[in-house]
C-alpha cells in the first residue's frame, strides 16, 4: 500500500474510534481520536495504563491550540511559534469540552505538533487531535521503530504506519504553563536554555510538592527487562568483578571504553553526541533485552545540559541511583 492509501485507511479507522500507531520524531505513538472518549479508553486498555494518567494530544496546526486549550498564555504562542512542529509538549488549561478521559480527569491538557512528515500528513487529513502515548505497554521502553511497536503488542497490535526509525529517539520535553511560571516536567531534546531564549528565563525544575500527575515522573519507567546499572566509567571493571558469573553488556562511548575488557563482558559502542546517543538508546536497550544478558552496565555519559534528557531516561531505567 502506498503512504497515501495507508493514511486514508488510518484516517478511516480513527474516525471509527479505532487505534492507529504512528511515527513521530521522538517515539512511536498509539493514537486515537482525542474527541472520542470510547476511542481514548481503548488506548488505556491496550497499554494497561492507569486511567488517571493524562495523554498528550497531537495536533496538526498551531491555530488548533485555542480549540483544545483555554486561556492560552502568551508564552505558549511564542513557544509554539519557535518549536512546533517539534519535540515540545505544552501543558495548559484544557478547553471545557475536552473529554476528561484524555486528561486523566485533570483540568489541564498536554499539546504538541509532532515533526514527522507521516504524522503531519495523518493529522492534516484526519483534521482533529490525536491522543497518543508512546506505543508500548505501561512502564516499558518507548518504541522507536514500527518493529518495536509490533513486538510490544503482537497479535493485539492496531494498524501501524511505518515511518522508519525515529530521529530524536527520546520523548518530548514537557513544559507546564498552568502556573505563573514555566515548569519543566520532563527533559527532552529541547533544552532549558533553548526554552529560556524564548521565555526570557529558564523554566523551573519540577518539585515533588507540585500537584501534577505524570507517569513519566515515576521512578522506574522507561526500563528494559534486563537489570541495568548506571555507573562512572572508572567503576565498570570493579562492577564486572562483583558479578563474576554474569554475562554483561557494557554500554560505553569512545571516551569511556575500558582498555581491557573482562571476558564476561561485550562492548556495545554508544555514540559520542547526545543527538546520536538519544536516537540509539531505546533501540539498543530493546536489542539487548532479546540477547539474554544478565546485566546491562552503562558508563555514565557527560552530565551537562545537552545530556539531561538521556541522563533522565537512563536513571529511570536503572536499578541503582548514581
Ligand atoms: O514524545 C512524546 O511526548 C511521545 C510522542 C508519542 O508524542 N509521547 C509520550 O507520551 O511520551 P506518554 O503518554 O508516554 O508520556 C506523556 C507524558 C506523561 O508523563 C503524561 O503524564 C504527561 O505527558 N502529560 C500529558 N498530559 C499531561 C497533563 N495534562 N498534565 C501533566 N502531565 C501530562
Ligand atoms: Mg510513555
Amino acid at each position: 500500500m502506498s503512504n497515501g492509501c495507508q493514511i486514508a485507511a488510518a484516517v478511516q479507522r480513527l474516525r471509527q474510534g479505532e487505534l492507529v500507531c504512528f511515527p513521530t520524531e521522538t517515539v512511536y505513538g498509539l493514537g486515537a481520536d482525542a474527541s472520542n472518549p470510547d476511542a481514548v479508553a481503548r488506548i488505556f486498555a491496550l497499554k494497561g495504563r492507569p486511567s488517571n494518567h493524562p495523554l498528550i494530544v497531537h495536533i496538526g496546526a498551531v491555530d488548533q491550540l485555542a480549540h483544545w486549550a483555554h486561556n492560552v498564555p502568551a508564552a505558549a504562542w511564542r513557544l509554539a511559534e519557535a518549536f512546533w512542529p517539534g519535540p515540545l509538549t505544552l501543558i495548559m488549561e484544557k478547553a471545557p469540552w475536552v473529554p476528561l478521559a484524555v486528561t486523566g480527569g485533570q483540568q489541564t491538557i498536554g499539546l504538541r505538533i509532532p515533526a514527522h512528515p507521516l504524522a503531519l500528513e495523518l493529522l492534516q487529513q484526519f483534521g482533529g487531535g490525536l491522543a497518543a502515548p508512546s506505543a508500548n505497554r505501561f512502564g516499558q521502553v518507548s518504541p522507536t521503530t514500527a518493529a518495536h511497536v509490533l513486538a510490544e503488542f503482537g497479535a493485539d497490535a492496531p494498524m501501524i504506519l511505518d515511518g522508519g526509525p525515529c530521529q530524536v529517539g527520546v520523548e518530548s520535553t514537557i513544559l507546564n504553563l498552568t502556573g505563573g511560571e514555566a515548569v519543566l516536567l520532563r527533559p527532552g531534546q529541547i533544552t532549558p536554555s533553548a526554552l529560556a531564549a524564548v521565555l526570557g528565563r529558564a523554566p523551573r525544575g519540577h518539585q515533588a510538592s507540585d500537584q501534577v500527575r505524570a507517569p513519566g515522573l515515576l521512578a522506574s519507567h522507561y526500563a528494559p527487562r534486563t537489570p541495568l546499572l548506571l555507573c562512572a566509567a572508572e567503576e565498570l571493571i570493579r562492577l564486572c568483578a562483583q558479578h563474576p558469573l554474569q554475562r554483561i553488556a557494557l554500554l560505553c562511548q569512545p571516551t569511556t571504553t575500558p582498555n581491557i575488557l573482562p571476558e564476561q563482558a561485550s562492548l556495545i559502542a554508544m555514540p559520542e553526541t547526545p543527538a546520536d546517543y538519544g536516537q540509539a538508546l531505546y533501540s539498543t536497550l530493546r536489542a539487548l533485552d532479546l540477547q539474554g544478558y544478565d546485566l546491562i552496565l552503562v558508563a555514565s555519559p557527560p552530565n551537562d545540559e545537552p545530556w539531561q534528557a538521556i541522563h533522565n531516561r537512563l536513571s529511570r531505567a536503572a536499578r541503582n541511583t548514581v
